[in-house]
């Protein structure tokens, strides 16, 4: 009797980084922009554009590591991210604009 049972992919083991902003700490992935993920944990963060070209999403980062899939239009300045289209890339903390 042979079997027909398929061996089994390698499963996607999905990369989880710590947000941490003030007091609060979001779980993110890779595969989406933190924008979209911090929107989802209900953080409101100010945009407009959301491809990389206004910088109205900036937000600081203090400590960790983002990467960038495509080259941001916007200027990024040293020490903050464009939150639209960076995707966190190890645990990190980030702060608003006073
Ligand atoms: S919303 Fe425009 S650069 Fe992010």
């Amino acid at each position: 009797m042979t079997s027909t049972s398929k061996p089994k992919a390698p499963e996607k083991k999905e990369q989880v980084h710590r947000v941490l902003l003030g007091k609060k700490q979001i779980l993110v992935t890779e595969d989406e922009p933190l924008l979209v993920q911090l929107e989802r944990a209900g953080i409101h963060v100010e945009y407009q554009c959301r491809e990389g070209y206004c910088s109205s999403c900036s937000i600081k980062l203090l400590w960790g590591n983002v990467i960038y899939p495509f080259e941001p239009l916007a200027w990024v300045q040293s020490g903050y991210l464009l939150a639209c289209c960076a995707i966190v890339k190890s645990d990190i903390e980030i702060a608003f604009f006073d």
